[in-house]
């Protein structure tokens, strides 16, 4: 029988250190572009390192709904050919489901002539509009349409334009960046994201024969080509977000955890800051390993764009900041409503008080275990570390949340010594 992570809930024993070697999986939002950017392939596509979770298999889901052939070879390797015009549109029950299946946008547009995305879906951390992506394609010549909460667009050949991103969205970036490779001439994208996402979408387009440059600095220029071919191995970058999130258990529970299979440089936001705390982080080749004797500091956090700190490590970082002495401080930037955890964390006795885009973390000495429920992915993630620090038994519902992102999490925590389990209702 299918287990429903919709329903039951996340048990986690506080009081361990995490201890020991955990390996991080291939990125959920560079393997969820790199899928939608696999439709534009006229040729098999087979991507390696792809992470094992729900956000994926929705994706794989709805584009199968829609006549893509895609098929799991091996653990974590994906196969995908979009020979075929697509099925539009994919069912709103899937899409409504995912967020990221906004990123068929861009290739079922260039490649097709036209595209349908519902509005909204994904997590509950804020507005999320897509008025930037919708100025950059119809930039490229898209006709965009909104109909009953459904957004249809329509082209002939794309072409080329000048487009300036008036905030540098990622998935704004992705969209307009992977349409623009088919587009008739060249488009120079300003003021684009620069996350390692971006630079791996743009190495795996190349690798279908694009011609994009510039990816991980503010101007990418793209020359589009008439027809994407294929690519028989692509390996997605490791998780940084999940690395991040060991990263910060590991300090939270003052444990002694090395992290296998990143790119450092990717964690360099966050390494800084927990040093800034007083965490012991050293940098390898390809691992990283954090220590921590819990003799920590108050510190401030900004997200930012990347290189800044990210907004997807800083509910996480709320969980850790609040048992540490002092008062530490946290602006988001990015998503106004992400201090949902912040009340379900006063609930184990944390002390913060939100105002606006500031957060202000009280340190206290203990959290105890509760019952808490996730409302969105990485708060869940974040209630999890708290469970991992609290004195007691924490239960944590809704984790379908945190399934949607986080590979194995149970086992992974489990083999660095927590105590945690999935509990079916
Ligand atoms: C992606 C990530 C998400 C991460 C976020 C920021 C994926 C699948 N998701 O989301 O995990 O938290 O980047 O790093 O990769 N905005 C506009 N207009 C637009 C688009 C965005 O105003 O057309 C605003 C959003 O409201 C938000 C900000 O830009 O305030 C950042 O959003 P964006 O970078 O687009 O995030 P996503 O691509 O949705």
């Amino acid at each position: 029988m299918e287990i429903n992570y919709d329903t039951g809930k996340i048990v986690v024993a506080g009081g361990r250190r995490l201890t020991g070697t955990v390996r991080i999986s291939g990125a959920k939002n560079a393997a969820l572009v790199l899928i939608c950017a696999a439709t534009m392939a006229t040729e098999p596509v087979i991507l390696e390192n792809v992470p094992d979770i729900s956000d994926i298999h929705v994706l794989v889901q709805i584009l199968k709904e829609i006549g893509i052939e895609v098929t799991w070879p091996a653990e974590g390797t994906l196969a995908i050919s979009a020979t075929g015009a697509p099925q539009l549109p994919p069912p709103y029950q899937l899409v409504k489901k995912l967020r990221a299946s906004n990123l068929l946008l861009g290739p079922l547009l260039a490649r097709f002539g036209q595209a349908q995305v519902s509005l909204p879906g994904g997590c509950n951390i804020g507005v999320r509009p897509m008025d930037l992506h919708f100025k950059g394609l119809a930039a490229l010549g898209a006709e965009i349409r909104m109909e009953k909460g459904t957004v249809l667009a329509s082209a002939g050949r794309l072409r080329g334009a000048r487009i300036y991103l008036d905030f540098p969205s990622v998935g704004a970036t992705e969209n307009i960046m992977m349409a623009a490779c088919l587009a008739e001439g060249q488009t120079i994208l300003e003021n684009v994201a620069k996350e390692p996402e971006i630079v791996d979408l743009a190495n795996f387009l190349n690798c279908l024969g694009a011609r994009v440059r510039g990816a991980g600095t503010d101007v990418i220029k793209i020359e589009g080509t008439a027809q994407l071919k294929g690519c028989l191995r692509y390996n997605v970058i490791p998780d940084r977000i999940e690395a991040g999130t060991y990263m910060i258990a590991a300090a939270a529970t003052r444990g002694s955890v090395q992290l296998s299979g990143v790119i450092p440089r990717h964690l360099e936001p966050l390494c800084a800051k927990l040093r800034e705390a007083g965490v012991s982080v050293t940098e390898g080749e390809d691992s990283v390993l954090v220590q921590g004797d819990g003799n920590y500091q108050p510190i401030d956090i900004k997200t930012l764009p990347y290189p800044g700190f990210p907004t997807d490590l800083q509910s996480q970082m709320m969980a850790f900041l609040s048992t540490v002495p002092g008062i530490s401080l946290i602006t988001e930037n990015i998503f106004e409503n992400r201090y949902r955890v912040a009340d379900e964390l006063a609930r184990m006795g944390a002390r913060i008080k939100v105002e606006g885009r500031l957060a202000v973390i009280e340190g206290v000495p203990a959290l105890q275990g509760t019952q808490v429920r996730a409302s969105d992915l990485r708060a869940g993630a974040a209630l999890v570390i708290a469970g991992l620090m609290a004195q007691g038994r924490t239960e944590i519902y809704n984790p379908g949340y945190i399934f949607r992102g986080y590979h194995d999490i149970i086992g992974k925590l489990s083999s660095l010594g927590a105590e945690i389990a999935f509990q079916a209702e």
